[in-house]
């Protein structure tokens, strides 16, 4: 079978916040389409879309009612098939978003199962009795409350990790197993290439409902790869918190035909007190680049580290990382360079190819995210902050910073729709396609350069990683590659510092500065062929 895994290039598309061809003020299926050629010339070779199946909406389509059909919001199965197409004929595979972890309550499965205790559906999902008159565990649920939500009609209580129109799917039935094993040979016989497969590591539980990393759950994960994934030569990438690379390999080596590889986030954690993402504290610059490289060595022969630093559930990396106010296209492409120059998956978040900084929200009105909604109620209840700090909490960790529109233009709404976005466009100057296009020296452009240096450059596809130095702000590490060996040097630091000296002479093919210098300049990078 063809290996294409490691020379993905994969970019993330917020449906509801790309392109909007209607006036609706939804990104569309339609609006994608109109973006290959600009797709195809940032140099992708894949894209991944965030859910656009039927869903009520309640976490953005991550809440689905039917696994088998598009949005209406979205576009129609048939325009599904010509994006399908027209990708392909640009050298663009498409992955879809595996929601299996849970379905929507307005799924029909679960519509079934509330039904009655007997109903055929009910083993679809997770009920208990109420144990003492309470629910079986005082486990909390991502977006607030408890775990467990009482179902009047059957006298029982559900399961849901997420909000409580996320009920949890039962993946001890082997009826769940099966219908997800068809449909996902439902997209992968249409020619989806393959998926991004959320919360996949939380798929098997104990009986309290807390999350166990097993046998069951690679049971499950090799049950899809044998019966859809693995006969297709699916790439899957699987949405993981809190592995350490051990548990990485273990769902991702080649022998164990699970998955093809997994997001590890360490490195986005940071800044962030105790990892929680309302608490901001100063960001360890060095532990940056050194949990990059334990990644790369960890998962350096029987695995593919995954590249990644923006998604959907993240506020932007250049105002988490960089500096928005007086480096932005250095600290944005800095940034970029460190990260993809390494062996591994690259994936992209929609704007982050613009070094866009977070979005500006001056009121609750703005957001629209349930997280961010729950995270008020959290921070309020706590009696602790005012209501300008909390608004400040938000704003620096709230999804929706990384859920505005593309700024595609400098016209009304940056271009996006016509009509009015479902949440605010931020259109700010220098940060729209449009600029970036016609300037060689943006951050859109240098994103250009890398990406094709990730593919004509031996060493970058395929070299071997190792990291030389990392200290006071400045990192070193090579990729080597029958002989030929490139630098990739970065200094993450608004100072200038010495070149290190085992940096060689050698020929400049990437930088974010205009020339060379004997020092190493704020946010420089550099790719140097040694
Ligand atoms: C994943 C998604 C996130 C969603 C959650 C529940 O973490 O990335 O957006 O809210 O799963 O599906
Ligand atoms: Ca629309």
């Amino acid at each position: 079978m063809e290996r294409w895994h490691e020379q993905t290039i994969l970019y993330q598309i917020y449906p509801k916040s790309y392109c909007d061809t209607n006036g609706d003020g939804i990104g569309d299926l339609k609006g994608i389409l109109s973006k290959l050629p600009y797709l195809q010339e940032l140099g992708v070779n894949a894209l991944w879309l965030s859910p656009c199946y039927p869903s009520p909406g309640d976490d953005n389509g991550y809440d689905i009612a039917d696994y088998r059909d598009i949005g209406p919001e979205y576009g129609t199965l048939d325009e599904f098939k010509t994006l399908l197409s027209e990708a392909k004929a640009r050298g663009i595979r498409i992955l879809l978003d595996l929601v299996v972890n849970h379905t929507s309550d307005e799924h029909r499965w679960f519509q079934e199962a509330r039904k009655s205790r007997d109903n055929p559906y009910r083993d679809y999902y997770i009920w208990r009795d109420p144990v003492d008159g309470h629910a079986p565990s005082d486990l909390k649920a991502a977006f607030g409350g408890s775990i467990w939500e009482w179902d009047e009609a059957t006298g029982q209580y559900y399961l849901h990790l997420f909000s409580k129109k996320q009920p949890d799917l039962n993946w001890e039935n082997p009826k769940v197993r099966q219908e997800i094993v068809d449909m996902i040979n439902f997209w992968l016989d249409m020619g989806v290439a393959g998926f991004r497969c959320d919360v996949i590591n939380s798929l098997a539980k104990d009986e309290d409902g807390n999350v166990v990393f097993g046998d069951r759950l690679h049971s499950y994960l090799h049950q899809l790869h044998t019966e859809a994934l693995g006969p297709h030569g699916a790439l899957t990438i699987g949405e993981t918190w809190g592995l350490s690379p051990e548990q990485a390999l273990a769902l991702t080596g080649e022998a164990r035909g699970e998955l093809t590889s997994t997001f590890q986030f360490e490195h986005i954690l940071l800044g962030r007190i105790g990892g929680d993402k309302w608490m901001p504290e100063p960001v360890d610059r060095t532990a940056f680049l050194d949990i990059l490289a334990k990644w790369e060595y960890g998962l350096a022969n029987d695995s593919y580290p995954v590249l990644v630093m923006e998604n959907h559930d993240q506020p932007r990396a250049l105002s988490r990382f960089g500096d928005p106010e007086n480096y932005p296209y250095e600290s944005a492409t800095m940034l970029g360079g460190m990260l993809y120059g390494m062996r591994g998956i690259a994936v992209i978040y929609q704007g982050q190819e613009l070094g866009l900084p977070n979005p500006v929200f001056e009121t609750m009105d703005e957001y629209r995210d349930i997280e961010t909604f729950n995270g008020y109620e959290e921070l309020k209840a706590t009696g602790q902050y005012s209501e300008e700090e909390i608004l400040a909490r938000l704003q620096f960790g709230s999804r929706d910073c990384g859920r505005t529109p593309i700024p595609w233009t400098t016209g009304k709404e940056g271009g996006f729709t016509t009509g009015t976005p479902w949440i605010k466009t931020q259109v700010d100057p220098g940060f729209t396609v449009e600029e970036q296009s016609a300037d060689p020296d943006s951050v859109l452009q240098f994103y250009r350069r890398m990406l094709a240096l990730r593919k004509s450059e031996p060493c970058m596809t395929d070299g071997a990683f190792a990291l030389l130095m990392n200290e006071d702000g400045t990192g070193v590490y090579t990729r080597t590659f029958e002989g030929e060996t490139v630098y990739v040097v970065t200094r993450f630091a608004d100072t200038e510092a010495a070149m290190p000296a085992c940096v060689p002479q050698g020929e400049v093919i990437l930088q974010n500065y205009k020339d060379r210098a004997e020092v190493l300049r704020p946010y420089e990078v550099l790719w140097i062929k040694g």
